[in-house]
């Protein structure tokens, strides 16, 4: 025994001598490992202690061979040193800033150091790669790996972290961060969207001053009604469309995130975004990996425009459900009927939609229940069955009516919601997020069903999928989702003896799974992500959804200004536009304003008047000759609506040989000087001629636009083109188009 002892105890030696051998070798090494794109280079190095830390953010260095020269150009080296550029701070030991992670080990001790221990990278195709950094704790078995993932035409970062252990028992993580980047350079402005109901997407610029500025939800579901996970970071000087350095960021999660933004006593920006920590201790069990949700950033050194460009084309290849595709325009409802409707009333605007020339109805809210019908948004929610009152004949006979008039139909559904006064609620109180000692708390008189729970999972992909299954034709999906979690607690996490500050991480990957589930049976049918308005838009639920409902107010000069702040992260195909009666601008205005993403109506169109109805249906006609430009051509954002009388913007197709521009008027002051200057355009191509033509035009009217004249490239983005936008004139539309 004692001999085997110390036979062990002279292995160990041996093994430690050659592992301190191997470890001294390993930091005396400085290892760089560089994440490019084609305008931008990270870079990441290890110090001698073998922590990595973020060396470098800015344009990239023609000669690898002086990466190892930037850290010593920068004087950022005093009794601080460290603390603040590394590549995911850890908390608990030397660091005294906002860490990413922070974390209580199995036997409770409270501290992490992270060292490099290895990286790779892989090449999945010539413009993507994802390369991998794995750090460990010295002392625990515990370890983070950091994700990039590059594609690098578009100058488009994916950055995650994966998070594990092998301790005995399970680990808390009290924060854990997706990202946690470092900039050097000399002024931070942030550019952040403030946001509520009917208000989506408000813009505010600051510059980033000493201390922490933080943006964050804890609204569990409908995450960035108030706040935004969205925002643009400029470096040194204000952002602008054309100019400087830009980076358009979000964090993909659709729940609680948290954004901060810390200027470091070296007037330094240190960028931590990830799942909001707010009652969100998570539980880690060892060898589980917890994946955290990516921060997704574009770069550019040439502006907001050249950054949203490259986004949209990211995003349409890469991430929204099928981005290079097509979309359906339709005729909705909601705000022809409200509640108030039957299948005959239905029926009948089937016919409306046709003779507009759309391609599809859409039946909104209302459509079930029957022990609580739904008539108004008091009841019913979860009894996902025809109202048989309104509905005798069920769906199917819709949907085969609708089939007769030649149209597609599709449908509104809330799956993850529940109204008290349901039979769901009466048979599956379990299922509904509530805290049991205290009374309940309603928004919009309705509660969230608890995603964490698999059962509620399987309820929730079986109403998708039942409607599939007995309407295989049914062609879209409107989803809904109108609360916030009110009231945070699980019966099931409790039953189950999980804690309860895993609910709305488990809530969120649960939701994400139900919507695998549904696009692994289900992988093209169109749906729609709404959620009371633009509660919901991010490029991890985007990856189910073909596009967004990004607000209810559909006022159209509002519209103008939200959807010009929408179009720095989303392409305009992703973003529902819908005319409504809402406001006062006249017919033509808001079909206009509408048409710069997918367009669709909701209105009565029976109350239309004949030269409207005409006029509508040649916008129709025009919309879909045009259409593809603003689905997948590039958006040349060219006066924006918060500083000028006028706003106006362009899509081109990639050959410079088609555009549509789009203008209005959003200052009805009588001496605004909008018809003096001409617009001056983008994205065409210098070298070819042009004709312009005025489309849309209202019955009667004359377009002052010269359709005959051929115009330079060169001279349309120097000089420009007059569209006289006025008080007469309040929208114009031109096409554009390559003279051979
Ligand atoms: C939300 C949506 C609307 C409509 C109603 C139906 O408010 O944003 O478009 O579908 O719900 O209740």
């Amino acid at each position: 025994m004692k001999e085997k002892t110390a036979a062990f105890f002279s292995f160990k030696c041996i093994l430690g001598f050659f592992f301190l051998i191997s470890t001294i070798q390993v930091s005396a090494q400085i290892v760089t490992i560089p994440i490019a794109t084609n305008s931008n280079l990270m870079l990441l190095q290890t110090d001698n202690q073998n922590r990595l830390k973020t060396v470098y953010f800015g344009k990239p260095l023609n000669n690898t061979s002086e990466y190892s020269s930037v850290a010593d150009a920068y004087n950022f080296k005093d009794d601080n040193s460290g603390i603040y550029n590394a590549a995911y701070t850890p908390a608990g030991t030397w660091n005294f800033s906002e860490p990413a992670i922070q974390v209580k080990h199995a036997d409770g001790n409270p501290s992490l150091e992270l060292k490099y221990l290895s990286h790779k990278k892989e090449l999945i195709d010539e413009n993507t790669s994802i390369t991998s950094i794995i750090l460990k704790d010295s002392v625990y078995a515990f370890e983070v790996t950091l994700f990039y993932k590059v594609w690098q035409k578009e100058n488009v970062i994916e950055q995650w972290t994966e998070i594990k252990h092998q301790e005995k028992k399970a680990v808390t993580l009290q924060k854990f961060a997706s990202a946690n980047l470092y900039f050097t350079n000399k002024d931070f402005y942030l550019t952040s969207f403030q946001g509520e109901y009917l208000k989506e997407m408000q813009p505010i610029e600051s510059k980033l001053i000493q201390g922490i500025r933080t943006v964050d939800s804890k609204l569990g579901t409908r995450a960035m009604l108030l706040q935004n996970p969205n925002f643009i970071l400029s470096f040194g000087k204000p952002a602008s469309e054309n100019q400087g350095t830009v980076l358009l960021g979000q964090l993909a999660w659709s729940s609680n995130f948290k954004l901060d933004f810390e200027i470091d006593s070296y007037k330094n920006l240190r960028l931590i975004a990830g799942i909001n920590p707010f009652a969100s201790e998570y539980t880690l069990q060892p060898d589980k990996i917890f994946k955290t949700p990516s921060l997704i950033y574009a770069l550019s050194n040439n502006g907001t425009g050249e950054a949203s460009r490259n986004l949209h084309d990211w995003a349409r290849k890469y991430r929204l459900l099928d981005g290079q595709g097509e979309r359906l325009t339709l005729l909705n409802n909601w705000e022809a009927t409200y509640f108030d409707f039957d299948e005959n009333k239905i029926a009948g605007l089937f016919k409306d939609a046709k003779d507009l020339g759309v391609d599809m109805f859409l039946l909104d809210d209302g459509w079930f229940g029957n022990k609580y019908p739904r008539n108004n948004d008091k009841a019913g929610l979860g009894d996902w069955k025809e109202n048989a009152k309104k509905l005798p004949h069920g769906l199917g006979y819709l949907v085969k009516e609708a089939k007769k008039e030649g149209i597609k139909f599709g449908i509104w559904i809330e799956p993850e919601m529940v109204n008290p006064k349901s039979e769901l609620y009466e048979k599956h109180l379990d299922w509904v997020i509530r805290l049991p000692e205290r009374p309940e708390v309603y928004y919009r008189n309705q509660m969230v069903l608890d995603l964490s729970n698999p059962e509620v999972q399987n309820f929730v992909y079986g109403v998708i999928d039942n409607l599939f299954t007995k309407n295989p034709e049914l062609a879209f999906i409107k989803w809904d989702c109108n609360a916030v979690i009110y009231n945070a607690y699980s019966a099931y996490l409790n039953k189950k003896g999980i804690p309860q500050s895993n609910l709305y991480v488990d809530y969120t990957k649960g939701l994400y799974k139900v919507l695998e589930r549904i696009r692994a049976k289900y992988p093209k049918v169109p749906m729609m992500l709404c959620s009371g308005g633009g509660g919901r838009a991010d490029y991890e639920i985007l990856k189910y959804f073909t596009e967004f409902w990004p607000s209810d107010d559909t006022e159209p000069l509002e519209r103008i200004f939200m959807q010009w702040d929408y179009s720095y992260f989303f392409p305009a195909i992703a973003t529902d536009n819908h005319v409504t009666d809402w406001g006062k601008q006249p017919l033509k205005f808001r079909i206009d304003v509408a048409s710069m993403g997918k367009l669709g109506f909701d209105i009565v169109a029976a109350n239309l008047n004949e030269t409207d109805r005409l006029f509508c249906k040649q916008a129709i006609t025009n919309y879909n000759s045009f259409k593809s430009l603003v689905w997948h051509g590039d958006l040349f954002r060219l006066l924006n609506p918060h500083e000028n009388d006028i706003s106006a913007l362009m899509y081109v197709n990639p050959e410079k040989s088609k555009a549509i521009v789009f203008n209005y008027l959003v200052n009805n002051r009588f001496m605004m000087s909008a018809t003096r200057r001409p617009v001056v355009l983008d994205g065409l191509d210098p070298a070819k001629k042009y004709k312009l033509k005025e489309i849309n035009l209202y019955p009667g009217k004359t377009s002052p636009i010269l359709s005959d004249k051929i115009y330079t490239g060169d001279f349309l983005m120097k000089v420009g083109i007059n569209p006289n936008v006025n008080l007469l004139r309040t929208s114009v539309l031109i096409e554009i188009n390559e003279v051979n």
